[in-house]
């Protein structure tokens, strides 16, 4: 039963494509229609979404809403195309329908006023950043994004922060584009040069998000992170998503739904493959902003 605090319900529906955009190599954007994520879907929360015709997979796949238009009821989803599920939904044409529930998943928060927001993505983990780079814009906060791939060819999403606002911080393991290197680089090099304070955003791989998380708390600045687990459900009945979460007030770690109380985690309650427990880290890094 819902209580007045409780967000509204996800929405089931059959969506409409409405729009498709191919982008280079494995990656599409897709529009469709659904009224209630495009009108309530924050940056941070995903679809469970599978195209309407297939019978293989069976079951839908989790997708960060990338962006949302709310006076054509429309959102848009960047895909990369890894195997039957991603390829279904790309391979879907105009009007062709998908089955979709959203908006599911607790989303980012703001950072505080003062606050610059560093936004880390490794590959498709840029979606959730368009959304995320709007809603800091409105929010009149200073926001930074740092995007990495293994190729230039894996950062297609480079077009929606054409305007600045956010500057765009490339890097690539090959060094075809932007800095040569891992993305925490120029993380790293821009946290010891700020001039004030930040709060980490990231989305993408998990060593990523492990590095992310370990950077952050050297240098005593909280982060939140999108976890990126299996998930076959999206709501917290199948409980595929587990992922083993301490937060301050638990004396050990337990296992959590991240398609429910996440994808998004504040890092120091993540408990990463290899560690036993998160509360050293988190006493470690007190953090100073
Ligand atoms: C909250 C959340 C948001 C996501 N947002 C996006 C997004 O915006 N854009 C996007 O392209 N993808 C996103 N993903 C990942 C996407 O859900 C998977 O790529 C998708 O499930 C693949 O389905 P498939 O049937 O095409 O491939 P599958 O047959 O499920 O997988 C094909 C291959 O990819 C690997 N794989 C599958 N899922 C993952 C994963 N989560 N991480 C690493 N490897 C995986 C499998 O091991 C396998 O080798 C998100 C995942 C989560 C949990
Ligand atoms: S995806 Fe089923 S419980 Fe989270």
């Amino acid at each position: 039963m819902p209580t007045a605090t409780s967000p509204p319900a996800p929405v089931n529906r059959d969506v409409p494509l409405v729009g498709r955009q191919a982008l280079e190599g494995p990656y599409v954007l897709l529009t469709f229609r659904h009224p209630e994520v495009a009108g309530r879907a924050r940056a941070g929360q995903f679809v469970m979404i599978k195209a309407g015709t297939v019978a293989e997979p069976l079951l839908r796949r989790p997708f960060s809403v990338m962006s949302v238009t709310p006076r054509d009821d429309t959102f848009t989803l960047f895909l990369k195309v890894v195997g039957p599920g991603s390829r279904a939904l790309a391979d879907l044409r105009s009007a062709d329908t998908a089955g979709c529930l959203g908006p599911l998943g607790r989303p980012f928060t703001l950072p505080p006023e003062d606050h610059e927001a560093l936004l880390v993505a490794g590959g498709y983990g840029i979606a959730p950043f368009v959304l995320f780079s709007e809603e800091l814009r409105r929010a009149g906060r200073r926001s930074r994004v740092f995007y990495g791939g293994r190729t230039a060819a894996d950062l297609q999403l480079r077009a929606p922060f054409d305007s600045g606002e956010a500057p765009l911080a490339c890097s690539t393991e090959d060094g075809s584009l932007g800095h040569c290197g891992r993305v925490t680089e120029p993380l790293s090099t821009h946290l010891d040069r700020r001039g004030g304070p930040a709060t980490i955003y990231a989305c993408g791989p998990d060593a990523m998000l492990h590095a992310v998380a370990a950077l952050a708390a050297e240098r005593g600045v909280s982060a939140q992170v999108s976890l990126d687990p299996w998930m076959g459900c999206g709501v917290g009945t199948c409980l595929g998503c587990v992922v083993r979460i301490q937060r301050s007030e638990d004396p050990r770690a337990k296992y959590r739904c991240a398609c429910t109380e996440g994808p998004v985690f504040d890092s120091r309650d993540v408990l990463w493959p290899g560690e036993v427990s998160s509360r050293a880290r988190r006493e470690s890094a007190a953090v100073r902003g």
